[in-house]
């Protein structure tokens, strides 16, 4: 599958990266919602990627209070690749922070991520700040104009909101470039509440999070219901609100269908998740599945190497369509 632009910038996406929020290092909040997985298997999980034929990661100070961007940063060292050889996107945490933070921080973002420019750096929600939106943007395009990111983003913003970010970026000269927002079969709030069409007119890509709507999309959970009892805490309690039995039963009948779809292209419930997802908004959108073993990797990387047809595609838009 063709690579795809980054917003309007000279960057080349394959149309599924890495999430790296499961490398944490078991530290912070985190470790509430995924188990710390070690150094080796996170550069197993790296290596696996990139074989695969990713070319992208995220991160954020978030997981782990920047562990995840050193494990990363490790990994990447493990597997010979030179900074500037894959892009690295991370991000800010505005919680109870000022825009001044943007510029005083970037420092231990860039140590942490050993060498590796960040080629996307994304406000990781649009609340918690102590300063405006607008400030924040001002702070992000400095780091651009002084060399230190070579793209801003945002993350978790309406459409408003990046409305707003757009206009104030474009004020100081610097595009937006992304928005990365929760998206999967059974969450495609982006069609009605503005964001994809917002993102559309203004060239900005949106970066989906949780593809996979936290496993549940992979059906292990329809498979046997008691695996739930073996995920961390935050993922057992919220499970995205399908754990139920309720939540499972509605679910089930999208579940099947992928099933049966899956067995024809010889692949998974989750590749075909992850194919609808790249296929089904054109290039606006990519993708940034989780993974904790080196095969989950390994199936993330191989979402991009098959084809729905367009009557797959329309039975799970049909099928996912009333559960959104
Ligand atoms: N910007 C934001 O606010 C935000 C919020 C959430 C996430 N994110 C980003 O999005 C990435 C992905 O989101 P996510 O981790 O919430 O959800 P996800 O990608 O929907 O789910 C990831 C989890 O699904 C399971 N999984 C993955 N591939 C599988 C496979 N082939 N077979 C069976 N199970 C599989 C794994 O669970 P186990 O580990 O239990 O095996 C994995 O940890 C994160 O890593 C992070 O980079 C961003």
């Amino acid at each position: 599958m063709e690579t795809r632009r980054l917003g309007l910038t000279d960057i080349e996406l394959t149309p599924i990266g890495l999430g790296c929020m499961q490398f944490t290092g078991g530290r912070s909040v985190a470790k509430y919602i995924v188990r710390d997985i070690g150094q080796d298997t996170v550069t197993t999980v790296v290596s696996t990627a990139l074989d695969g034929g990713i070319n992208w990661f995220d991160t954020a100070e978030m997981y782990g209070r920047g562990r995840s961007e050193q494990m990363l940063a490790t990994a990447l060292r493990g597997c010979g690749i030179a900074p500037g050889e894959v892009t690295v996107a991370t991000k800010w945490p505005p919680l109870g922070r000022t825009a001044g933070d943007i510029g005083r921080s970037i420092g231990s973002r860039l140590r942490h991520l050993g060498g590796h420019p960040i080629g996307l750096y994304q406000i990781h929600m649009a609340s918690g700040s102590l300063s405006s939106i607008p400030a924040q943007l001002r702070a992000m395009a400095k780091l651009h104009r002084d060399g230190k990111i070579r793209n801003v983003g945002v993350s978790n913003f309406s459409a408003r909101q990046l409305e707003l970010a757009h206009r104030v970026l474009a004020d100081e000269g610097v595009t937006l470039a992304a928005n990365q927002v929760r998206i999967n079969l059974l969450h495609r709030h982006v069609e009605r509440d503005g964001v994809l069409d917002t993102a559309r007119r203004l060239g900005v890509t949106l970066i989906a999070y949780s593809p996979l709507e936290g496993g549940i999309l992979t059906g292990r959970f329809h498979d046997d219901p008691t695996r739930a009892r073996d995920l961390p805490p935050m993922r057992r309690v919220f499970g995205h609100g399908w754990l139920t039995a309720k939540g499972l039963a509605r679910t089930a009948p999208l579940l099947a269908a992928m099933r049966e779809m899956g067995r024809a292209h010889g692949v998974s419930r989750a590749q075909v998740a992850l194919n609808w997802l790249i296929t089904h908004y054109g290039d606006t959108v990519v993708a940034i599945p989780g993974a904790s073993k080196p095969a989950q990797a390994a199936e993330a990387a191989g979402a991009m190497a098959f084809e729905l047809d367009k009557a797959d595609r329309d039975r799970l838009d049909e099928l996912s369509r009333p559960l959104t």
